[in-house]
């Protein structure tokens, strides 16, 4: 019956939309210009350069990191010595920051242009953002040891010196020390403890841990271990649910009102942030096969645009009660852009899985790669004819609305592009 119905819809021609290469390089371009603002302190990345209606000129600990991974991904693709120099600006900025006072220490969550911490009323701490921050950085630590450039990591990003001098030191220390605290989910509204933070914390602390051996700091490394293990043990224990697959929240202590399904992108964005360093919970795994498939059903419900058209991919929110519609908290929320592109890496993620664990037919490969490409799809269709690109899209009219040129949109676009395989290693 589905099957009949959208067979009944309209289609879109490829020929209508930007094409996916077109976007990845504008992505790219709005992700450098919103990282080299020349009133913002060097190394930090305004979240978008929208400045009122929403005020998004701050930089977020959490954007900052995803995107800045982004860029470590493209520099490992093509050796570009100028994306190079960005991210030891960035190392910089972010040293410096660490060390600022803040309302919430290293869990501040947004920072003044400037570097220092906002000050004003906001969900604070978010502790996710120096788990991402720490992910991102040993990656590039990572890169650089391949290069054999052992003197710079040892000398700005991690030296076993305590208290913690080094910028990846210092946020697993800080991870290490706090995860079992209730903070601020992602989306900055409920305080409790979170299937996406403590993902981000475990993966953080694991890839800590060997970084931390390779370097001879074997106390803490057998430490880093030790809370990833239990953080491990907690989100097996507490978050997996047989009804919805992966609870969003647990242990709620400021709960948002209107927020009781459970179902939030968050995990899904969690999978893909710690990926492919976590084993502790596969792509493939029955929970998230569940969680993934009642996400889409989900959103495919509840929002019009995804009625109305038999070839674009499912428009995914935040979760299904929200009420922040880019502007103000009080009507249906809308599809995000980082949502919708997650659902396509997801697939292909899923699919380089099961091809490596050798349980890909070529039925399915084909399967996994057409719900990508539909996703893809349907992000070139509510973006604009030159590749901008907001952080949502109306449920009904599929217009974008919310903090214009968002970085998160373009790195998530850059991200899922690099990774399914879609941009090319130079050399
Ligand atoms: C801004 C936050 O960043 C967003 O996540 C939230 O939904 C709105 N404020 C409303 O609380
Ligand atoms: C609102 C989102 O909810 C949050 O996750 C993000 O960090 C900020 N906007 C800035 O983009």
């Amino acid at each position: 019956m589905k099957f009949l119905l959208l067979m009944l819809l309209p289609t879109i021609s490829w020929a209508k939309l930007p094409s996916k290469e077109f976007q990845f390089q504008k992505s790219l371009s709005m992700v450098l210009a919103n990282s080299t603002k020349p009133d913002v302190k060097p190394g930090m990345v305004v979240a978008s350069p929208s400045r009122s209606n929403p005020n998004y000129y701050f930089d977020w600990v959490r954007d900052t990191a995803l995107t800045k991974r982004a860029l470590i991904d493209y520099y490992e693709l093509t050796k570009d010595p100028k994306i190079k120099q960005m991210i030891f600006t960035w190392v910089d900025a972010e040293t410096y920051r660490q060390t600022l006072p803040t309302l919430s220490g290293l869990g501040e969550p947004k920072y003044e242009i400037d570097g220092s911490g906002y000050t004003g009323p906001w969900g604070r701490p978010q502790n996710d953002g120096p788990a991402l921050r720490a992910i991102s950085m040993i990656k590039f630590a990572r890169l650089l040891l391949k290069n054999g450039e052992q003197d710079y990591i040892i000398k700005k990003l991690y030296y076993s010196v305590l208290p913690a001098e080094s910028p990846i030191k210092r946020d697993l220390e800080y991870v290490a020390h706090h995860w079992s605290e209730h903070s601020f989910d992602l989306w900055e509204e409920e305080k409790g403890m979170h299937f996406y933070t403590l993902l981000a914390q475990y993966t953080a602390l694991e890839e800590g841990a060997k970084l931390a051996r390779e370097f001879s700091d074997e106390f803490a490394a057998d430490f880093y271990e030790l809370q990833a293990e239990r953080i491990g043990r907690k989100l097996k224990s507490d978050f997996f649910n047989e009804r919805i697959g992966i609870v969003v929240t647990t242990e709620k202590s400021a709960p948002l009102g209107y927020k009781n399904s459970g179902i939030d992108v968050a995990p899904l964005l969690a999978l893909l942030h710690t990926s492919p360093y976590q084993k502790l919970i596969p792509l493939n795994d029955a929970h998230v096969l569940k969680y993934i498939e009642v996400l889409t059903a989900t959103f495919g419900e509840i929002y019009d645009i995804n009625k109305k058209y038999a070839d674009l991919g499912v428009s995914i929110g935040r979760y299904p009660e929200d009420r922040y519609d880019g502007y103000e908290t009080s009507k249906l929320g809308n599809p995000w852009f980082l949502s919708t592109l997650a659902l396509g890496e997801y697939f292909c993620l899923l699919k380089t899985q099961l091809a490596e664990n050798g349980k890909l037919t070529k039925n399915l490969a084909k399967k996994l790669t057409d719900i990508t490409e539909a996703q893809f799809k349907r992000a070139l269709y509510h973006s604009d004819r030159t590749g901008g690109m907001s952080e949502q899209f109306n449920h009904r009219t599929g217009i974008m609305q919310g903090a214009t040129e968002l970085t998160w949109s373009h790195n998530a676009f850059m991200t899922a592009m690099m990774r399914c395989g879609l941009i090319i290693k130079k050399n």
